[in-house]
């Protein structure tokens, strides 16, 4: 059945999907067979109590105890083996392990913010140890959001007035998608992040470089890269489409009509000031959503985004 299973489900990357596919493939099979019976049986009725058939001659039995009491109990007893098989798999996605390593989640319209006990902040992008037990702990800065990693086989609400969790342990490297699964408003689907399973000392060598990514790239590739990681273009296109933010396009060095009816240059500084202080210059005619990346870029980071900001043209 295994052949099936690839076929319906990703691969599985942590230890609940050992828990998990199990149960759900006991489910598709459970339906299809009843699907089939009940689908089966229909077609036969019609076909046997047809209009002007022999058999609807005489006179129809009102009941039939040990069919009524077999169509009862067996259901039942499915649904009681369903329940503590559930039960069973809730309980264990529930309660992390007390050894495990806690990593800060932060949904936002439309990106995904992980934060590292050591205090390193990384937009869109986690990376974990292998075999490793950790623990999210999750909130949201505005609406609801879902964080959900098909690969691990866990899904759970992203609130914004209580901390929710869940937690995983990657069983090999690899790398997992993480979607919102939430109706978040326009660039819902854009609210993509991964995972990155690595081993133990990819991932210290990871953390003690502060995450740094890019090194050496020139700072127009670099902003290219930081554009597509943050989720920038989930809001600013780079050819002129109007999206929830202004489009790149062209922006660079022109004039700004902005919400107050002032006029202002789009230089470095209007730019800079608009990456880490989204709200106090807003552009005529959009609203003001967008959340700041104080703290989440790096200088080098902020330059490589206004140096590629300057080439759309
Ligand atoms: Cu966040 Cu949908």
């Amino acid at each position: 059945m295994s052949w099936l299973r690839d076929l319906l489900v990703p691969p599985q990357g942590s230890t609940f999907a050992h828990e998990v596919d199990p149960l759900f493939m006991f489910l598709v099979g459970l339906t299809g067979f009843f699907f089939l019976l009940i689908a089966g049986l229909t077609g036969w009725f019609i076909l046997r109590y047809r209009r002007g058939s022999r058999v609807r001659r005489g006179v129809a039995p009102t009941h039939n105890t040990a069919l009524e009491l077999l169509w009862s109990l067996i259901p039942l007893a499915l649904v009681v083996v369903i329940f503590f098989w559930g039960v069973q798999g809730y309980i264990s996605a529930a309660v992390p392990p007390a050894d495990a390593l806690e990593i800060k989640v932060i949904g936002k319209r439309w990106l995904w913010e992980f934060q590292y006990p050591n205090g390193l902040r990384t937009v869109n992008e986690m990376r974990v140890p292998v075999n490793k037990p950790i623990k999210l702990v999750m909130i949201s800065e505005d609406v609801i959001h879902s964080f959900y990693v098909p690969g691990f086989r866990i899904k759970q609400d992203v609130l914004p007035s209580r901390y929710t969790q869940l937690w995983f342990e990657a069983t090999q490297p690899g790398v997992h998608s993480v979607l919102c699964a939430e109706y978040c408003g326009r660039s819902h689907s854009d609210m993509l992040a991964t995972i990155h399973v690595v081993s133990q000392e990819e991932y210290q060598q990871w953390l003690e470089a502060g995450g740094a990514v890019g090194e050496g790239l020139p700072l127009s590739e670099l902003g290219r890269l930081v554009y597509e990681r943050y989720g920038c273009d989930a809001c600013h296109s780079l050819d002129g489409t109007r999206l929830e933010g202004p489009s790149l396009r062209g922006v660079f060095g022109k004039p700004v009509l902005l919400a107050d009816g002032q006029r202002v240059i789009a230089d470095e500084n209007y730019l800079r000031e608009s990456i880490l202080n989204p709200q106090a210059k807003i552009v005529a005619g959009y609203q003001p959503v967008m959340p700041t990346f104080q703290g989440l870029l790096s200088e080098r980071e902020i330059n490589a985004l206004i140096e590629f900001i300057k080439e759309q043209k």
